[in-house]
């Protein structure tokens, strides 16, 4: 058995959700299934006793406020998984903690507070009733809590304005196109405002457009609420898009666990690689992914001669400038420098251009790899505040794309 992987372990204060040796073998008794889990191949002696072993020694932990997706082809484990957090699914041997609350005995009464007030659930067929309205569909979630009516179509309506379907709460289902149903199933978890969301695989049937429009959504909810999110899915570009953490299942078992560029980076195994292969690096790949520092930089303070050698001993011919904040101002070029000194100039202000251009972080490297190669200076990346986070290179974002293996850079 290799491949098997831990995370280090935090602060426990701050983790939502601990999985620990979790094992799932369908289809058999608790006592055939104990004897062949002790096996030296588990998955084979449960099949040889008619079962399954649909998840094996999976350890996990999922911060609080953090995105972790379970990703994996079809028949990986990741909703046997997924429904083990609220106990849907029965684990046949471990521990999952929510909260340090022991989930494995917990009480029918108190799973079914649980499932009632702390973990929401999203599926891929939202299952809305189709003779409720959208209001009635959203607000389900706190009929079930015994919400009196004004209240939970008030917080069903607040919930629809969140997924962009304002004003449609007196339609039906069937009056609304796929995308925007599924956003009714959002809307109905969002109403109860659960600390833990479980969705498993809930834009899978969506085209891609509006699938990534549902990406985009569910990004930008959680840049708000900060939901503990354990998401599943088969595509890593997904994963990618909107996953803090990600944790890849091939077999019932654990084959990696990372943030998405550096599963991107050094994929464990061939078949992670293969996922990697499909990623379209353009799209997940970010500002902030290739920033490296900028080599030469310059205080608007600085006389233009010892400036211009400085380029000449860079072998730069631009170089960006600082005001006293340490703020940004520009960039000098070489020719702007000799202007500038002819004219007697004390510092570099009369010689500053803007010919560069900005990328915020958090700019995906599609969306700005056309700007590269045109200016005096690599493609800046600034903060907020306009002060230099640092540059991407061309070669930088050459090399990402292609995949050619990155050496350190400092
Ligand atoms: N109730 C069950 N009884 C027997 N086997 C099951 C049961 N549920 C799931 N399995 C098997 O366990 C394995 C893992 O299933 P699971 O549903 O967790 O996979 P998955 O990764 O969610 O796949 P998909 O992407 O198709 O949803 C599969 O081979 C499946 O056939
Ligand atoms: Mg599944």
């Amino acid at each position: 058995m290799s491949g098997h992987y831990s995370q280090p372990t935090g602060e426990s204060e701050e983790l939502a959700i601990v999985g620990r040796h979790l094992t799932k073998a369908y289809g058999l008794s608790e006592r055939k299934a104990a004897k062949a889990l002790e096996a030296p191949d588990p998955a084979a002696a449960v099949a040889a006793e008619g079962g399954f072993l649909g998840a094996h020694d999976v350890s996990f932990q999922v911060r609080k406020g953090e995105m972790f997706v379970i990703m994996g082809l079809s028949g990986s484990g990741k909703s046997t998984l997924l429904r083990m957090i609220n106990r849907l699914n029965e684990p046949t041997s471990g521990e999952l903690l929510i909260d340090g609350e022991d989930i494995v005995t917990a009480s029918k009464t108190r799973l079914r507070e649980l499932r009632n007030n702390k973990i929401g659930m999203v599926f891929q067929h939202f299952s809305l009733f189709p003779h409720r309205t959208v209001r009635d569909n959203a607000a389900y979630g706190l009929k079930v809590r015994g919400m009196p009516k004004a209240e939970r179509h008030e917080r069903a309506e607040a919930a629809l304005a969140r997924v962009g379907l304002a004003g449609k709460g007196h339609k039906f289902p069937h009056e609304l196109s796929g995308g925007m149903r599924q956003r009714v199933g959002l809307a109905r978890a969002l109403a109860v405002d659960p600390p833990i969301l479980l969705m498993d695989e809930p834009f899978s049937a969506l085209d891609p457009l509006i699938r990534r429009d549902m990406q985009d959504l569910l990004s930008g909810l959680q840049a708000e609420d900060r939901r503990t999110t354990v998401f599943v899915t088969h595509d890593l570009n997904e994963a990618m898009r909107i996953g803090d953490q990600i944790m890849v299942m091939r077999d019932g078992k654990v084959i990696q666990v990372g943030a998405g560029v550096d599963i991107v980076a050094r994929p464990a195994d061939d078949y992670v690689s293969e996922f990697v292969s499909d990623v379209d690096r353009a799209r997940v790949l970010t500002a902030q992914d290739l920033v490296r520092p900028a080599l030469l930089t310059m205080s608007v303070k600085e006389p233009p001669d010892v400036a211009l050698r400085r380029l000449a001993d860079n072998e730069a011919n631009g170089a960006f400038v600082f005001d006293v904040d340490d703020r940004l101002l520009g960039v000098v070029s070489d020719t702007d420098l000799l202007v500038a000194i002819n004219a007697d100039q004390p510092d570099l202000s009369g010689a500053v251009s803007q010919d560069y251009d900005t990328v915020e972080p958090d700019a995906v490297v599609g969306d700005f790899m056309h700007l590269s190669g045109r200016r005096l200076v690599p493609i800046t990346v600034v903060d907020r505040e306009r002060r230099l986070a640092g540059v991407v290179p061309r070669a930088a974002i050459l090399s990402a794309l292609s995949h050619v293996k990155e050496t350190s850079h400092a």
